[in-house]
């Protein structure tokens, strides 16, 4: 069956078989209410892993990594191990990232070199996850020029893994399934966690931003909030096994609750509801500037537990380039909103993302953001030159701007962004901080790694049995990227 990875022999796959995506579905926005399923594991799946193993390469958002457990969790309650290298997989999976066109690229790539695994043992199963199979484009190519990947599924069915691992490995057939639009919220999901005292708790999915330039909101479809029972019995649950951080995760956290139909519970009643939980950090991301409410950065203030971190993306300083991806907001609404945090919660740190090179941007639209980054005294931030999505409405935008002038743009604003990285560090040197100990440093074992509640890095020398504990350390210098310090 596999004799054949080229090309030629891929354009006979007859591709209308396949329940594959489509973009103008994932678009739409239903109003049909969410029902909660139960995950459970039927008998016969149980013992398909068994003496077998696997490995999951994840790529993209934080999002992605509490999938990438979720399928670990799946796979291991199947009795699959997990795999010490490539070459001994039976199932591999790529879980992956469409945000920009370089993250896809990366994935192409490693998918033609798993390739060679392929060849070595036919039987090995090649799994395409996450969020490039819920755009049309990529399953078409992957059927066509990728014959080695024999399951292909998106973001809204992952609690079906084990049917699709089923029938790949008996039936030996190709498994395509991506639903375009969203389906239930399924709980009681199994997890392998990669960490054992920081966690990521899922409290909403999806995104109905429709900023113009992402494909977030087709690729994740509607948002739909977790009930506030199911999110605080996880995080009882992860304080009753010893973690002591959470990061709470959505697209638009902001957004949490404003679906339910029933009761009037929002992102802020959550913050508090989690402060009583015994969790001692409280972390969230990601949120939009214009969901951003009072009631949060109140909950802010008066929760110890939560971290005095907030990464609020602001993408353009611009109020035309803010208005052409759909932002709802002003340079000026924007820094209204950060000062009002500001004021709420002193001493907060704030960091963004930021894009430049949108459609239409001009040198004068890219000085506003220069300003912008001056007043609102980031931290930190990402930032990223626009890539076009096929699909969304930014990408049939008309781009006359040079890449040559764009590069320029991000190399500016980079510069301007390590000043802030570098002063926000810096206000904490001769302080003492509290810090969640990571790990020893990966350049020197005597040094240990972990992160403030400012979410600075630091490092200090100390005892690895430090690790997973929350200690006093004395900050004694500041360079750019992170803190230096001496336990206190
Ligand atoms: N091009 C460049 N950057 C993008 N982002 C989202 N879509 C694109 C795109 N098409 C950035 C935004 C977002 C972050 C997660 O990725 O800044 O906040
Ligand atoms: Fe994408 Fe905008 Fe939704 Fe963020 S808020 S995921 S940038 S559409």
């Amino acid at each position: 069956m596999y004799n054949d990875y080229g090309d030629e022999m891929s354009n006979q796959v007859d591709l209308d078989k396949y329940f594959k995506p489509d973009l103008n579905q994932a678009r739409k926005r239903s109003k049909k209410t969410i029902e909660e399923l139960s995950f459970n594991l039927s008998d016969a799946h149980q013992k398909i892993g068994v003496n077998k193993t696997y490995l999951i390469h994840t790529y993209g958002c934080q999002g992605n990594e509490a999938d990438s457990e979720t399928m670990a969790g799946i796979l291991e309650l199947m009795g699959f191990k997990k795999a010490v290298s490539e070459a001994e997989s039976d199932l591999i999976l790529i879980n992956t990232c469409a945000i920009r066109e370089n993250a896809e690229n990366r994935i192409w790539g490693e998918l033609g070199r798993l390739k060679a695994f392929k060849r070595q043992n036919p039987d090995l199963i090649l799994g395409l996850a996450g969020c490039m199979p819920q755009e049309e484009n990529v399953v078409e190519r992957v059927l066509k020029k990728y014959q080695h990947v024999d399951i292909i599924f998106g973001t809204h069915n992952i609690y079906k893994l084990p049917e699709y691992v089923e029938t790949a490995m008996f039936s030996k057939e190709r498994v395509v399934e991506v639903y375009s639009q969203e389906g239930e919220i399924v709980e009681n999901l199994p997890k392998v966690r990669n960490h054992h005292f920081k966690a990521w708790v899922n409290i909403m999915f999806g995104c109905d931003e429709f900023c113009t330039y992402c494909i977030v909101p087709y690729t994740r479809g509607k948002e739909r909030s977790r009930s506030k029972e199911e999110v605080i019995k996880e995080v009882l649950e992860l304080v009753e096994q010893g973690y002591l951080e959470v990061t709470l995760l959505g697209q638009n956290v902001n957004a949490y609750g404003k679906d339910f139909k029933d009761i009037d519970y929002t992102f802020g009643d959550l913050l508090r509801d989690l402060d009583q939980t015994g969790i001692k950090r409280i972390r969230f991301t990601t949120s939009h500037p214009h969901d951003l409410d009072k009631k949060t950065m109140e909950a802010m203030r008066d929760c110890q537990t939560v971290m005095p971190f907030f990464h609020l993306p602001v993408q353009s300083g611009s109020n035309q380039v803010l208005k052409k991806m759909n932002r709802h907001y002003t340079k000026e609404s924007y820094l209204k909103v950060l000062n009002e945090l500001k004021n709420i919660v002193p001493g907060i740190s704030v960091t963004t993302d930021i894009i430049v090179g949108f459609p239409g941007e001009t040198e004068d639209d890219f000085l506003e953001t220069l300003d912008l980054v001056e007043q609102a005294q980031f931290e930190g931030a990402f930032t990223f030159v626009f890539s076009p999505r096929e699909g969304t409405p930014a990408a049939k935008f008309v781009d006359d701007t040079p890449e040559e002038a764009k590069k320029q743009r991000l190399y500016l604003l980079n510069d301007k962004i390590n000043q802030g990285y570098l002063k926000g560090n810096s206000r904490f040197v001769n302080q003492t901080v509290k810090v969640l100990v990571d790990g020893v440093s990966k350049y020197d074992e005597s040094v240990l790694a972990g992160y403030t509640e400012h979410n600075k890095l630091i490092n200090f020398k100390g005892h690895p049995k430090l690790i997973g504990q929350i200690v006093d350390v004395k900050v004694t210098l500041a360079k750019t990227w992170f803190l230096m310090g001496e336990l206190a």
